[in-house]
C-alpha cells in the first residue's frame, strides 16, 4: 500500500525540521514540505534543499508575496486593522494564506494530512487549524510540536540523532516570525516584560540614535483606500510595501513593544517591527479624517477592531470577514488622495493631506474674509442644543 502523504508548512527552522523525521516515524508517512515566500528575507532554495536533506520526499516553494499584499494586507489596511491598538498583524494575516496553500497542495498531491510547527500555547495553531478546517474539512491536521511533548533539550537530542542541523541558540535566542508586513520577535529575555528589548532583536529598523538627523518625506497616494503611488510614482502593492519598509526602517520607524492578550488565554510580550505597517496605517487614517464623515469615522473604528480580533483569532475565512469587507469597501469610495508623512528619528508624522473628495471645506473652516459660515445660524442651534441642559439646571435650582 502506498504511504500516507503529509504536507508540512516548512519554515526551515528547528521545529519544522525536526518535524520531518518525527512525522515519518510516528505516522509512517511521506513528507512534502511547503514553504511560502512572503518576503521573510530568507534564501528559499537553501530552505528547500534543507527540507530534502532532512528527509522530505518533495519540497515545494510558492511565491505568495503579491497575493499576500493584495488579498490580505490591503483589505486589512483599508479596515484599519490593528490589534489592541499596537500590532498590525503581520504574522496573523499570513497564516490563512499559508493554510490555503497547504490545503491546495494537499489536494493536488492526494495527501490526507497537513502539518504545521506550532506549539500548543500560541495563536498560530488556531489560525492554521481553523483555516484548514474552513477550506478543506476533509484534511487532518498534525501539529508535531503540540504532540511530541519533548523539552527543548530533548528536541535538540532528537535532532542530532536524526541528522537535523541544530542552530546555535546562543547566537539567536529569540523566536522570530517574519514577512513583508512585519517581524514578530519573542522569547529569551523578552519574556520578562521589565526588560528593555536589546538592539539585537531588531532587523528591519534602525535605532533612533543611529537614524539620520535629517528627516525624510514621503507622499503616499491612495485610490479607494489602497496605496497606489509614492512620490508621484505609480507602483504595485509589493513594491510600495518594500519601499516604505526600507525608508521608514532606516529612520527607526515601526518598533512596537506589545504586551498582548492571546486567544488561548495568556498574556505574552512580543516585539514587532512594522515600518510600512505603521506608516501606511497612519497615512490611511489621515486620509480618512479628511474624506469620511464623523459618524463613519466613529463606526468604522469599531469595525476595524472587530476585523482585527477576527484576523488575530484565525477567522479570516469566515462570512463575518466578508461582511466587514463589504462595509469597509463601501466606506472607501471617496478615500482617494495624497498624504505627506515625515519620517524622523523613530517617528512618523502626517504633515499634509489632500483629496478631491475632501469634506474639509476651506470656506467653512477659515477665520479670514473668505469665511462663508453663517455665524447667526449658531444662535438658534445653540438654543435648541442647549435646551435639555437648561431644563436640568432649572430643576437643580428648584425652579
Ligand atoms: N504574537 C503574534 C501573533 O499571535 C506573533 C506570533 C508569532 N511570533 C513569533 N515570534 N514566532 O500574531
Amino acid at each position: 500500500m502506498a504511504k500516507q502523504k503529509v504536507v508540512l508548512a516548512y519554515s526551515g527552522g528547528l521545529d519544522t525540521s525536526v518535524a520531518i523525521p518525527w512525522i515519518k516515524e510516528r505516522y509512517d508517512a511521506e513528507v512534502i514540505t511547503l514553504t511560502a515566500e512572503l518576503g521573510q528575507g530568507r534564501d528559499l532554495e537553501e530552505i528547500r534543499q534543507k527540507a530534502l536533506n532532512t528527509g522530505a520526499e518533495k519540497a515545494i516553494v510558492m511565491d505568495g508575496q503579491e497575493e499576500f499584499v493584495e488579498r490580505f494586507v490591503w483589505p486589512a489596511l483599508r479596515a484599519g486593522t490593528i490589534y489592541e491598538a499596537q500590532y498590525p498583524l503581520a504574522t496573523a494575516l499570513a497564516r490563512p494564506l499559508i493554510a490555503e496553500y497547504m490545503a491546495k497542495v494537499a489536494v493536488e498531491e492526494g495527501a490526507e494530512y497537513v502539518a504545521h510547527g506550532c506549539t500548543g500555547k500560541g495563536n498560530d495553531q488556531v489560525r492554521f487549524d481553523v483555516s484548514v478546517a474552513a477550506l478543506a474539512p476533509h484534511l487532518k491536521v498534525i501539529a508535531p510540536a503540540r504532540e511530541w511533548g519533548m523539552s527543548r533539550d530533548q528536541e535538540i537530542e532528537y535532532a542530532e540523532k536524526h541528522g537535523v542541523p541544530v542552530p546555535n541558540t546562543k547566537a539567536n535566542p529569540y523566536s522570530v516570525d517574519e514577512n513583508l508586513w512585519g517581524r514578530s520577535i519573542e522569547a529569551g529575555l523578552l519574556e520578562d516584560p521589565w526588560n528593555e528589548p536589546p538592539e539585537d532583536v531588531y532587523f528591519m529598523t534602525k535605532s533612533v540614535v543611529a537614524a539620520p538627523d535629517a528627516p525624510a518625506y514621503l507622499e503616499i497616494e491612495f485610490v479607494n483606500g489602497t496605496p497606489v503611488a509614492i512620490n508621484g510614482e505609480t507602483l504595485g502593492g509589493l513594491a510600495i510595501v518594500n519601499h516604505i519598509n526600507s525608508i521608514a526602517g532606516e529612520h527607526g520607524v515601526g518598533r512596537i513593544d506589545h504586551l498582548e492578550n492571546r486567544l488561548v488565554g495568556i498574556k505574552s510580550r512580543e516585539i514587532y517591527e512594522a515600518p510600512a505597517g505603521v506608516v501606511l496605517h497612519d497615512a490611511h487614517r489621515a486620509l480618512e479624517t479628511l474624506t469620511l464623515g464623523k459618524e463613519q469615522m466613529r463606526f468604522k473604528e469599531i469595525v476595524g477592531q472587530q476585523y482585527a480580533d477576527l484576523v488575530y483569532n484565525g477567522l479570516w475565512f469566515s462570512k463575518h470577514r466578508e461582511d466587514l469587507d463589504a462595509y469597509v469597501n463601501s466606506t472607501q469610495e471617496f478615500v482617494s488622495g495624497t498624504v505627506r508623512v515625515k519620517l524622523h528619528k523613530g517617528t512618523c508624522s502626517v504633515v499634509g493631506r489632500k483629496s478631491p473628495y475632501a469634506l474639509y471645506d476651506y470656506g467653512l473652516a477659515t477665520y479670514d474674509e473668505a469665511d462663508v459660515y453663517d455665524h447667526q445660524a449658531s444662535v438658534g442651534f445653540i438654543k435648541v442644543f442647549g435646551l435639555p441642559i437648561r431644563t436640568e439646571a432649572r430643576r437643580k435650582a428648584g425652579l
